[in-house]
């Protein structure tokens, strides 16, 4: 890793500034979101700045990052700096990934095809999502040896699970992510109110449309819908045949075949009905566990109870999340609820943090909270918003930058010396 990634990126921007050329993307998160809103549908700004109910789980995960203080130390030597981790075995050039975000079609017509183009250039691990606008071979296939995870929802049919995971296997996925905080749509006000779903135009379920078990499932018998809403949303106006026309434009193969098979139809219908299993429990994380031997990373969790008994049930890796504050409104912030999964986890299996990551000092803030790594989530999204995969790079590259600065800052040469280093949780 480069000794000098933050004042090389300052350096940079301040020569373009000295010929007249502004930064891409603005530095700080808030303006970054306001000067994306501007480029966005509504719709699409909605679905991606919105949270569940009152938002406060929203605002909490960042009020918890503001109310953390860094306590720099001095005189340390951090002339030169090391911001690199291993993770699973991999050596990583920084504590960072990308939080695996759906229906980036919203967002950028190239979608997570720029995203993995990014990730690729600035080595940051891209984690495909199970709702990409992009299956995840194209993705794989443009990001070289660079290295990708798999996040999996865990749908109601075991073969595609299996499938998903082997195609994740066969394209080169270091790690599988499965996201527990999901098994239903939260409540989210912004998003209900505008009566947006992506999915129901087909939006976001490339990953099905592109695997042969589920288009087995919309070909075979028992194909008819489940959903029991397929008489509303028959209901002929201009908005449904527009909604008609993305699902037909999305689903792969030639315009006379989709009309005539009905398929692309069929297949938003089996989505809905089967892409999430409430169900699930404790037990069923055998069934992964038998399938793969890539390392395993259980999504969402928050009590140290369920990271003990994640451990115990042979997990390799836990990420502290509530999706964003997207799901339980009221839900615990996650750097609040951080120290106490990390002591619960004692060092067994990493132990990553997102939601509320707006920069490189919250990152600092969340491994000297006992994070072994961050995702960033919602900053990389408007990033693409407004300059495609440039756009996804400058903003990884500001992090990175701030995140190499105030490690050095404060008083620390490499992750190690992080640790528990000095902050003071004023409440
Ligand atoms: C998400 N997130 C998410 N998580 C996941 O496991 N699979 C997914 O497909 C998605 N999709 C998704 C879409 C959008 C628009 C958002 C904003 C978030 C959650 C994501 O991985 C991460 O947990 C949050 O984004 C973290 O919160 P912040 O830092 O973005 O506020």
């Amino acid at each position: 890793m480069s000794d000098s990634v933050g004042p090389e990126r300052e350096r940079e921007i301040f020569l373009d500034g000295i010929a007249g050329r502004t930064p891409l993307v603005p530095i700080d998160a808030a303006r970054l979101e306001e000067k994306a809103r501007g480029v966005m549908s509504a719709n699409a700004f909605a679905y991606v700045a919105g949270g569940a109910g009152a938002e406060r789980t929203m605002a909490d995960n960042r009020a918890a990052f503001d109310r953390c203080r860094i306590v720099p130390r001095v005189l340390r030597d951090v002339s030169t700096r090391d911001t690199s981790i291993t993770l699973f075995g991999e050596r990583l050039p920084s504590p960072l990934l990308l939080a695996p975000i759906g229906v980036l079609e919203l967002v950028h017509r190239d979608a997570d095809l720029a995203v993995a183009r990014a990730a690729a250039a600035e080595r940051v691990p891209m984690i495909f999502s199970n709702q990409a606008s992009v299956p995840m071979e194209e993705c794989a296939a443009v990001m070289g040896t660079s290295p990708r995870w798999f996040q999996l929802y865990w749908s109601k049919s075991d073969d595609l699970v299996r499938s998903f995971v082997a195609r994740a296997e066969r394209c080169g996925c270091s790690a599988i992510v499965l996201t527990l905080d999901t098994t239903m749509l939260g409540w989210r006000p912004r998003d209900l109110d505008l009566g947006y779903l992506p999915f129901l135009e087909g939006k976001g379920i490339a990953q099905y449309t592109s695997d042969p078990v589920f288009i087995e499932g919309i070909r075979g018998r028992g194909s008819e819908s489940t959903s029991g809403n397929e008489g509303r949303a028959a209901r002929l106006t201009v908005a449904s045949l527009r909604a008609f026309a993305s699902m037909v434009r999305r689903y792969p193969g030639a315009l006379g075949e989709k009309l005539r098979s009905g398929e692309p139809r069929r297949a938003v219908q089996r989505f809905i009905a089967t892409y999430s299993r409430p169900s699930l429990t404790w037990d069923n994380l055998s069934f992964l566990r038998e399938l793969t031997k890539l390392p395993l990373v259980l999504k969402g969790v928050l009590h140290p109870d369920d990271a003990r008994e994640a451990v115990a049930r042979g997990m390799d890796g836990i990420i502290v999340s509530n999706h964003g504050g997207r799901q339980v409104d009221g839900a615990i912030a996650t750097l609040d609820a951080l120290p106490a999964v990390a002591d619960a986890v004692a060092g067994r299996v990493p132990v990553l943090l997102d939601s509320g990551v707006r920069g490189g000092s919250d990152v600092f803030k969340a491994l000297a909270s006992g994070a072994t790594a961050v995702c960033v989530g919602r900053p990389w999204v408007y990033g693409l918003a407004l300059g495609g995969e440039a756009g996804v790079r400058a903003v990884i590259r500001n992090v990175l930058a701030e995140f190499d600065l105030t490690m050095g800052l404060a008083g620390c040469a490499s992750v190690s010396a992080i640790g528990r280093a000095p902050l003071d949780v004023g409440r």
